[in-house]
């Protein structure tokens, strides 16, 4: 008998509230900027597995390396009964965890976690399926507002794969890192997916696909603001565009102004004019190394115990552990910090 439930704490009107605020906020503000977890409505969500199979786009590849040569590891060290995805999507990878921590015996319960409820409901209802036992409990929520809500129980396991700690601005990534930490208890580990820092030459097309894939998931945002907000940008008046920015290392994608034009917000009785060239910034993906990565998770209380890389070294899953408030230290299955 398949054990699946989902919960749902997004408001029932969070597609339109939330949207509201963010939008009226980001079109007013100068440059002008969205959240990415617009995207992804259930075409969004579809574009984004589409970009994960692109020839450009490593990052997917090289974390399903790092997994598939390092799960039964992750299960040996973190023996967990409770595993929580944050931003899970189709969850694809995380079948290599589930069977490991199967094969060790442990695991009782998933947790995963998107803001995409249809794609949420989709794969932990087939998870469910697959995985006889096994309690799958999914949660529609925003994980940068609900983590208090998820359900724990026994030694946890926080993921957050495929790099998504990057589309964080680094002072709301450090305050999410912190808000995980204080969701789970002392000694909980967290296994977190980072794109690294490498040549522009491969960031960039990764961002910039030949088929244009990525250039349709960019500009999706803008029919979830029509569809939403009863609005009428011209999707075809923006260009997408890819920068890497050396000094911040981060990838930045814009939706650019093909010429100078107005859009019409109904819903927020709000016009917004663009310049002819002028820049939304729709996304932030920010490429990590691993002394930064060390620094931003003992800031938020946990502890680098492994760090793994794929062979041409352009992504890293790292394992840690959370420390316990005060700084005290963690007894049971030890090695707090081997890297
Ligand atoms: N973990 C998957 C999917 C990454 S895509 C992988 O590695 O391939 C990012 C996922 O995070 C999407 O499924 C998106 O819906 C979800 N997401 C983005 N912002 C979110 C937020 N604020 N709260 C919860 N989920 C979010
Ligand atoms: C989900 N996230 C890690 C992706 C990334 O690479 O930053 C989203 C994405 N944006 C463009 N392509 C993929």
């Amino acid at each position: 008998m398949p054990l699946f439930e989902l919960d749902d704490h997004l408001p029932a009107d969070f597609r339109s509230s939330a949207l509201r605020a963010d939008v009226r906020a980001g079109l007013t503000a100068a440059p002008k900027v969205l959240p990415p977890k617009w995207f992804y409505d259930e075409r969004g969500s579809e574009l984004f597995e589409r970009i994960t199979e692109l020839p450009e786009y490593y990052p997917t590849r090289a974390e399903r390396a790092i997994l598939t040569e390092r799960a039964s590891e992750i299960a040996a060290l973190t023996r967990a009964v409770t595993l929580v995805e944050l931003g899970a999507g189709s969850a694809t990878k995380t079948r290599l965890l589930l069977s490991a921590l199967r094969e060790e015996g442990t695991l009782r319960r998933y947790v995963p976690v998107d803001v995409s409820a249809a794609m949420l409901a989709e794969t932990g209802r087939a998870l469910s399926r697959e995985y006889a036992g096994l309690s799958v409990h999914a949660v529609a929520a925003d994980f940068e507002h609900h983590l208090e809500h998820l359900p724990r129980g026994g030694r946890g396991l926080t993921a957050f794969l495929g790099g998504t700690i990057g589309n964080f601005e680094p002072a709301d990534r450090a305050r999410f890192l912190a808000a995980v930490r204080e969701s789970v208890a002392a000694g909980d580990w967290l296994l977190l997916g980072t794109d690294l820092v490498k040549d522009p030459s491969v960031l960039v097309p990764a961002y910039d696909d030949a088929a244009g894939i990525t250039a349709d998931f960019n500009r999706n945002v803008l029919y979830v603001i029509n569809q939403e907000l009863k609005a009428d940008f011209d999707p075809a008046s923006f260009e997408h565009v890819a920068v890497w920015d050396r000094d911040r290392e981060w990838i930045e994608m814009r939706l650019t102004a093909r010429q100078a034009h107005e859009v019409r917000l109904a819903e927020l009785d709000l016009t917004v004019t663009f310049e002819a060239g002028e820049h939304l910034r729709t996304e932030i993906s920010a490429k990590f190394r691993q002394d930064g990565v060390r620094e931003e998770l003992a800031a938020a209380g946990f502890t680098l115990v492994e760090w793994w890389t794929d062979r041409d070294r352009q992504f890293a899953v790292s394992l840690s552990r959370a420390v316990p408030a005060g700084g005290g230290s963690i007894r049971s299955t030890a090695m707090a910090g081997r890297v």
